[in-house]
């Protein structure tokens, strides 16, 4: 399968993507001019499937490797485990040219993507995604980050890595329901930036929910080069970028509203089913486009209806202190069409209400 390339003023990196890349890390590591030693970091669960074939790999390419575990969630995505981590370079010897590898999801990856922004002030990052979601969203584009007791993600940099290998066989043994987590941002992508991406989704649900490795490649390819597109247009998030939040604006709320019970895609599906009626409200949305887009969610094992005994008056309130809020008035990524988005500031609390309990009906 052909690398894409992401493309920034101070430099550019490979995203290769494909069906047993991890057996190639090592000759990646020296084709990059790595020597000596390289860390890997990965979560328990992702370190007793994978970790050893890594390091036995790099240990045939004269690497000498640490393997640096952490606890499995989000909850130790943190600024203990952070110090910790630097406890355990420091006494590896790890230095400045040493490369650290993220191996797992996007909570191994943005809490090792910290370490390697702050470790000696920066030292080189591979990211190794092992999960759909971050096979497609939190490798790409140098967001890293640690939580800072109920704040997400408030603690973080902008740090590139040096290089993203997404081996989409490791997805085989991924539990069905992150599998279906990680869908949810892959319809995202068509929703926001691509039709043509949509209908691959639309047209082969079942066979990519069943893991298929054509389609599953293709699917990946597809949101990798979308992701790389929009960093390569607002690095830092100060514009563009802002349309990979569609979704996202009542999926967060949602989420923090239960206290994390709602898993991150499901939150974000009935989020981009929120934003979806409010566009048909604002007389935007077809009726026709907003049935597919329903449909296609559904088929996809993910939610659209709101949970019957939700608080509308408290999602709205955690909606208003959202980032994105704009003096008590809101503001959504709301679809035009399928593959067409737009920014509309100004959403009234009143037109949320009624959206809300239309959506939970
Ligand atoms: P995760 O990293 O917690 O992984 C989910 C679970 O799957 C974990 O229990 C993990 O041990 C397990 N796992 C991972 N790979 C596996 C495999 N191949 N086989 C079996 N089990 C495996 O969660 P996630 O959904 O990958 O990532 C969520 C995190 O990503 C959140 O912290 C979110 O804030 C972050 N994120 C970051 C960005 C960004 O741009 N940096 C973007 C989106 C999300
Ligand atoms: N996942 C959102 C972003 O990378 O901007």
């Amino acid at each position: 399968m052909p690398a894409l390339k992401l493309k920034l003023y101070q430099g550019e990196y490979r995203i290769e993507i494909g069906p047993g890349l991890l057996g190639e890390v090592g000759d990646r590591l020296r084709g990059m001019g790595f020597k000596g030693k390289a860390a890997i970091i990965a979560d328990a669960t992702v370190a007793r499937l994978y970790a050893g074939r890594l390091r036995s790999q790099l240990e045939k390419k004269d690497y000498e490797v640490a393997l640096l575990e952490v606890p499995p969630g989000e909850g130790n995505k943190s600024l203990d485990q952070a110090g910790r981590l630097y406890t355990e370079l420091a006494d590896f010897g790890a230095e400045r040219l040493t490369p650290l590898l993220a191996l797992g999801g996007g909570v191994t990856g943005d809490l090792a993507g910290f370490v390697a922004a702050t470790y000696l002030r920066g030292v080189p990052l591979i990211h190794l995604p092992t999960t759909l979601l971050a096979q497609v969203d939190s490798s790409i584009g140098g967001k890293v980050a640690v939580d800072h007791g109920r704040l997400k993600n408030y603690v973080g940099a902008f740090y590139q890595p040096r290089m993203v290998i997404s081996d989409f066989s490791t997805l085989k043994t991924l539990p069905a329901d992150q599998v279906v987590n990680g869908l949810a941002e892959c319809l995202k992508y068509g929703l926001i930036r691509d039709k043509g991406l949509f209908e691959l989704i639309e047209g082969n649900i079942d066979e990519i929910k069943a893991l298929d490795e054509g389609l599953l490649g293709k699917m990946i390819l597809h949101c990798a080069s979308i992701k790389a597109e929009i960093v390569e247009k607002d690095e830092k998030d100060l514009g563009l970028r802002n349309i990979l939040n569609f979704g996202h604006t009542a999926g967060h709320a949602l989420e923090s509203l239960s206290n994390l019970a709602i898993p991150h895609g499901r939150a974000v599906a009935m989020g981009m089913m929120t934003a979806c009626l409010i566009s048909r409200r604002l007389g935007v949305l077809p009726d026709a486009e907003l049935a597919r887009i329903r449909s296609l969610i559904q088929k996809a094992g993910l939610p659209v209806n709101l949970p019957q005994d939700l608080d509308y008056a408290a999602l709205i309130q955690v909606m208003q202190q959202d980032k994105k809020k704009q003096e008590g008035a809101l503001r959504f990524i709301l679809p035009e069409a399928i593959g067409k988005v737009f920014i509309q500031g100004g959403i009234s609390p009143l037109l949320l209400a009624e959206v809300l309990k239309e959506q939970s009906e």
